[in-house]
């Protein structure tokens, strides 16, 4: 399951599972994008699944591994990649957008990660990767600190699980993902002008690809192999 499948860094990490020979569950709110991804995946020889969801929604969640549990029978991999940020300084942001990243980034990726468990039953070749951020290494100026807030917690909630599973020695692996800057839709949205100030950068930003080749790695590592944290940045970026 990826979750967030509809552009960005969750579309290409559907086609890059899709490709390790995964049937991909793909989740988001665009419906038709949704069913484009899916459409490209099956035009590749990849078997797809789209799910449409609101990863801020908790009801909406329950459905969504409901839905899995019906029309797909079962899980082995969780991409937690649905994520949002406002761009907000922290003496006046808005009340709503806040629920909101924390509802999706925070909330939703915990939700699904705890619903995702009982599918996994400490089975041999599964595992939970959580697209997070160097936003939840270090808080970076210009209004980021809501957001890397989110992301902070959420790699909280990683260690937190990974701990969790070592002591049971169950053989998920877990792993969590800190890219940089990435080529997407997502800081539009963060700066709310429909411009994107990141390509103004003085640097070769990473692409979606970039991303979802750590995640292929991730995932093709020997069972006794687990990486669990993995930062990322693109060539000459600085924080
Ligand atoms: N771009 C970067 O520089 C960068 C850097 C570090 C980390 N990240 C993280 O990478 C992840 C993916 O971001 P991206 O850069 O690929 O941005 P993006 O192109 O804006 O994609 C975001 C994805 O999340 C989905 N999404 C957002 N809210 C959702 C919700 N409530 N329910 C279900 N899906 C939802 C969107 O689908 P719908 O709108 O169709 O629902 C979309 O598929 C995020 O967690 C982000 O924080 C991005």
């Amino acid at each position: 399951m990826v979750t967030g499948a509809t552009t960005g860094i969750g579309e290409a990490v559907a086609y890059q599972v899709a490709e390790m020979g995964l049937s991909v569950v793909l989740v988001g709110r665009r419906a038709d994008r949704l069913e484009a991804v899916a459409e490209n995946v099956r035009a590749r020889g990849g078997k797809a699944t789209p799910i449409n969801c609101d990863i801020g929604d908790p009801a909406a969640i329950s459905a969504l591994f409901d839905e899995v549990r019906n029309r797909v029978g079962g899980l082995d991999v969780l991409i937690n990649n649905a994520g949002v940020g406002y761009q907000s300084a922290i003496g006046t942001f808005d009340t709503t957008e806040l629920r909101q990243v924390l509802d999706i980034n925070v909330l939703g990726t915990a939700l699904c990660i705890r619903e995702a468990l009982p599918f996994f039953d400490n089975r041999l070749d599964t595992a939970i990767v959580t697209i997070s951020s160097m936003a939840a290494h270090r808080i970076p100026a210009g209004g980021y600190g809501m957001y890397a807030a989110s992301k902070h917690a959420v790699r909280a909630i990683m260690e937190a699980l990974r701990l969790e599973l070592a002591e049971i020695r169950s053989p998920t692996k877990v792993a969590n993902i800190s890219p940089g800057t990435v080529a997407t839709e997502f800081h539009k949205l963060f700066v709310r002008t429909g411009e994107d100030p990141t390509e103004a950068l003085p640097f070769q930003r990473l692409t979606p690809d970039d991303v979802a080749d750590a995640v292929a790695y991730l995932l093709s590592t020997p069972s006794h192999v687990q990486i669990n944290e993995m930062l990322i940045r693109p060539t000459g970026q600085i924080g």
